[in-house]
């Protein structure tokens, strides 16, 4: 019955389905009083599945926040990598009538976590585990953060939304040549940990193949009891007891009564007024809002626009301002509870306008410091973007941190995270992204780990203009940054915004990274002279934006072109 349901639910969907990643849109209702309504939803994630499952919601009358708690339990199935249940995330939410709320259900340390759990016996971090098997693992958030997202807000009955996923994990679904190379990419860390042996890899230990059928029995099973009874289902009961025991026995620290007393948290959205627009962004343990907060106002009054966003001068600034930005963001933040620092002290703007004065085109400002190696970075983490047909819109970016998170499968089915590797292990030591970050982060029991994660809505005249986020660990918040800049300063097109390229420069390590071939001749030559140490990376971020075309009256779902993520837009609909 319940399959049947989901089949039927999809079809119409799935039948305008495009094969590749890019811009879908639908005729829809031109705005003519600034308010979005009865104009057609649109979703955009980085799988397709999902995306389908969203609209398919929207299509029988979800909100955006149906819509996106469908497209986070389908991510969890055809997206293991970053998609979770074992994992966390923040959602921004934009009501219709103009209320919003930030939900953050991030991964808090177990109460066995220690300030110097992550340090060897010389005193010096173990990257390792805090990053790899159970001990790596934070209490995750994701399901019941989105249970209660749908009891506060949502409209369809909690158990249609998780009919796709259950489908999705039950009869499984046709792996893409970048899932089959994610998968075989982790072919001895997935054969290390018996459940992801199990699931991860084909019975015959062969490598996986485009076109393959993932089938994920036991992560169905545990849908199922999540549809049956909520956040339960991830508070007390078998499934905690599995996981809990499991944690034990690879030398983690998870229990019962951290499950047990999870607590989302809706925190304060912080508003930027910028360029004629409102930004709607996320607080901490977000580092989002006090980001672009300052480098924004520390770019206002330069010419960017009439340098273009190719000119080495453009790029210099930028990378001068997200730079000092980074290195508030690492000294100062954290997760507020127990904060004894006001963040909103760096958004003053005597301080951002003494900022503002001291940059200059054309200089490289090193860092204080020596430098840490450069770590390799993970990308994995997930960002989608919803909006309904009466103007509400959700932006979610959700994570396990690393790809597949600490690399270890709960006995039912799930990945869970390493979040743990986001706190601070010892002040001032890097960690996997490179990020050097102060006592603010340290860990401590029941604490949140500092995040890049920025979900972020416009607002233009009132009503949403944009919904958009990435992953990327600290390239989501300079992605992010240039998203904005390309559609609002640069002016251009939804689709070019995203597809422009993009750079990265963080206080440490002080190198600008951009990507390999998109920097051109000229503006590769003028950073290397005025001292900017520059490198080459395959590519960074995977935003899902839904814009709001003006002219054309519609809305546009954009998956990044980096990846394969679908953007979708249903056609008008009246209510
Ligand atoms: N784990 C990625 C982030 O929270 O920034």
């Amino acid at each position: 019955m319940l399959l049947a349901a989901a089949a039927v639910l999809w079809l119409p969907l799935a039948a305008c389905m495009q094969p590749h990643s890019g811009a879908v849109t639908g005729s829809v209702q031109p705005i003519a009083d600034g308010s979005a309504t009865g104009i057609g939803g649109a979703v955009a994630s980085s799988e397709a599945n999902a995306t389908v499952a969203g609209s398919g919601i929207l299509e029988r009358g979800g909100n955006a926040v149906d819509a996106a708690v469908a497209v986070g339990f389908a991510l969890a199935v055809t997206y293991p990598a970053a998609g979770n249940l074992g994992g966390g995330g923040f959602m921004l939410y934009r009501t219709p009538s103009g209320i919003s709320f930030f939900l953050d259900f991030r991964e808090i340390a177990p109460t066995a976590a220690r300030a110097d759990m992550y340090l060897d016996a010389n005193g010096i971090p173990d990257a390792a585990a805090s990053t790899r098997g159970w001990r790596a693992a934070g209490v995750p958030g994701s399901v019941i953060g989105l249970y209660q997202a749908h009891q506060k807000w949502g409209r369809l009955p909690w158990t249609d939304l998780l009919k796709p996923a259950i489908h999705l994990a039950e009869q499984g679904f046709h792996i893409t040549a970048r899932q089959a190379d994610s998968l075989n990419r982790q072919h001895l860390a997935f054969s290390q940990d018996p459940m992801a042996a199990r699931v991860m890899i084909p019975s015959d230990q062969r490598s996986w193949s485009e076109g393959d059928r993932l089938v994920q029995v036991e992560l169905g099973a545990t849908l199922r009891a999540i549809a049956e009874s909520g956040e339960d289902a991830m508070r007390k009961g078998p499934i905690v007891e599995r996981t809990v025991a499991a944690s034990i026995a690879g030398g983690g620290v998870l229990s019962a009564a951290d499950f047990a007393n999870y607590e989302p948290v809706v925190r304060p959205v912080h508003r930027i007024e910028w360029n004629g627009l409102a930004l709607l962004t996320a607080t901490p343990p977000s580092s989002g809002a006090v980001f672009l907060h300052q480098v924004l106002s520390t770019l206002e009054g330069q010419p960017l626009a009439e340098w273009g966003f190719r000119d080495a001068r453009t790029i210099q600034l930028i990378g001068e301002a997200t730079a000092a930005a980074f290195r508030d963001r690492n000294r100062y933040l954290g997760d507020p509870a127990g904060f004894d620092f006001q963040w909103e002290l760096l958004l003053d703007p005597a301080y951002l306008a003494e900022r503002r004065r001291s940059l200059r085109p054309e200089h490289y400002t090193p860092p204080a410091a020596d430098l840490p190696a450069p770590p390799i970075e993970s990308t994995e983490t997930t960002h989608f973007s919803v909006v309904d047909a009466n103007g509400g819109a959700v932006a979610v970016t959700t994570t396990l941190n690393g790809s597949y998170g600490a690399k270890v499968m709960a006995p039912d089915g799930f990945f869970l995270n390493n979040e743990m590797d986001d706190f601070a292990a010892q002040p001032g030591v890097a960690n996997q992204f490179g990020l050097v970050q102060g006592r603010y982060n340290a860990i401590a029991a029941g604490r949140r780990p500092l995040s890049s994660m920025s979900p972020v809505l416009v607002l233009r005249d009132g009503a949403v203009d944009a919904v958009f986020g990435s992953p990327g660990g600290p390239t989501i918040l300079t992605t992010v940054l240039q998203v904005l800049l390309n559609r609002y300063v640069f002016g251009l097109d939804p689709q070019a915004a995203v597809r422009a390229p993009r750079f990265h420069r963080q206080d440490l390590p002080p190198v600008l990274r951009f990507e390999a071939g998109r920097l051109d001749r000229h503006a590769n030559q003028a950073l290397d002279e005025w001292g900017q140490p520059l490198s080459r990376t395959p590519s960074i971020g995977d935003v899902n934006a839904i814009f709001r075309d003006l002219e054309a009256g519609e809305w546009r779902a954009v998956a990044d072109p980096r990846r394969s993520g679908l953007g979708l837009v249903l056609p008008l609909r009246k209510n």
